[in-house]
């Protein structure tokens, strides 16, 4: 059970009490927090930025799981590494082809944090399978990023398998989107480690919520 690794999206936190968000998070039993970032650019909303990362890691000890839906990721990555981040995902659909996607995640590697990247509903698996041995994590979405709050896309947990299959020892396979206590169940047996969850942690009690996923 505990091979799962939960990652609570603070996308649906009291944005004016985040220091008291995660320690809740952490009572809990929460051992990392994602922090969604987004651009209003690649995605059609504006969230979070470098300066609450860095609020964020002076407060916390949960490890700092940061998802860039933003463009020209390489531009971010600096900032995002020495603001405290312990994981930075950035989006295959924001950089032009796998050789970029590569240069990426060398940067962010060369800041001694762990890599990820991220697929959106429309982009196939097998686009990225050149990727998994570099990565650390490889996120599948299952809603198309920008709210919190949206219904999980079945048909993109099939993505699961094929990631699965083609993956190296340790990677981790996480998801993100619409995960509830039935949804988890759907991803964790096709494959998945790893699960993000927003609105439903914060709409109910943040322990029961967690456990429930498991
Ligand atoms: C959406 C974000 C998610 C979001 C998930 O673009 O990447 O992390 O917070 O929210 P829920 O769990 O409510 O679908
Ligand atoms: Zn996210």
């Amino acid at each position: 059970m505990n091979d799962i690794i939960i990652s609570p999206s603070i996308l649906s936190a009291d944005f004016a009490n985040l220091e008291m968000e995660l320690k809740a998070l952490k009572q809990a039993g929460a051992k990392w927090v994602h922090i969604d970032v987004m651009d209003g650019h690649f995605v059609p909303n504006i969230t979070i930025g470098v300066p609450v990362v860095n609020s964020l890691r002076k407060v916390t000890d949960l490890v700092l799981d940061t998802h860039l839906m933003i463009d020209n990721p390489e531009k971010y990555v600096e900032a995002f590494a020495k603001a405290g981040s312990d994981i930075i995902t950035f989006h295959f659909e924001a950089v032009r082809n796998i050789s970029h996607a590569v240069e990426v995640i060398s940067l962010i590697k060369s800041f001694g944090v762990k890599a990820g990247v991220s697929i959106k509903p429309k982009t196939a698996p097998e686009e990225i399978l050149p990727l998994l041995d570099k990565v650390d994590l490889l996120l599948v979405m299952t809603v198309e990023p920008g709210f919190g709050g949206q219904e999980f896309m079945h048909d993109c947990a099939m993505k699961i398998p094929v990631i699965k299959d083609n993956a190296p020892e340790g990677l981790i396979i996480q998801v993100d989107g619409g995960v509830n206590n039935l949804t988890s169940k759907i991803c964790t047996s096709l494959g998945a480690n790893s699960l993000v969850a927003g609105s439903y942690i914060f709409k109910n009690d943040y322990k029961k919520a967690i456990e429930s996923l498991y």
